[in-house]
């Protein structure tokens, strides 16, 4: 069996995420959400929260398992033993970040490959950016992230207001 890494920063989990996850351990039977440590790019969440949100978000589908990486894509997936790499697609304007991304990794060990799945067109305006955009501006972000994330959401921006 291939064993199949779907890295990102889920800063936070959406549905468009999960969707893709969802579609991704459908063919392949397993997958990994490997959550990114940047030390260049603080989230909004800690790393521990991120895993927390995904546990919780992933709960109940079968396959699915959740890790932290930090440094290259590449040595995570080798660590793992893994060979294909998972990322969603959702518009064109994904499309060129993407298409650099995957042939870096390929360039680095050309025995990884990327596979890209389209999340499903109700997601595919959906971005974790837009998330917290929407949740500053006290707009209700119920039908785009699960029931966890919204609470999280909620928790944090309602802490940094009162501070
Ligand atoms: O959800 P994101 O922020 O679009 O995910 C980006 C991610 C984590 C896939 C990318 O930043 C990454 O692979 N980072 C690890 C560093 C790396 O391997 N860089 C070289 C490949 S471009």
């Amino acid at each position: 069996m291939r064993k199949v890494i779907y890295p990102g920063s889920f800063d936070p989990v959406t549905f468009g995420h999960i969707d893709v996850a969802k579609r991704a351990v459908s063919i392949f039977g397993n997958l990994t959400l490997a959550i990114v440590l940047n030390p260049e790019k603080r989230g909004l969440f800690t790393l521990q929260e991120r895993v927390d949100m995904l546990k919780q978000a992933t709960k109940g589908i079968k396959g699915i398992s959740i890790d932290t990486f930090d440094g290259l894509l590449v040595n995570f997936v080798r660590q793992n033993k893994a060979n294909v790499i998972v990322r969603g697609l959702r518009a064109i304007s994904d499309f060129e970040y993407e298409f650099q991304m995957a042939l870096t990794n390929r360039k680095l060990d050309e025995r990884i490959e990327t596979v890209f799945l389209m999340s499903s067109e109700q997601y595919s305006y959906l971005s974790s950016r837009a998330i917290k955009e929407i949740a500053t501006l006290g707009g209700d972000v119920a039908r785009f992230v699960p029931p966890c994330v919204a609470a999280l959401l909620r928790r944090k921006l309602s802490a940094a207001n009162r501070s």
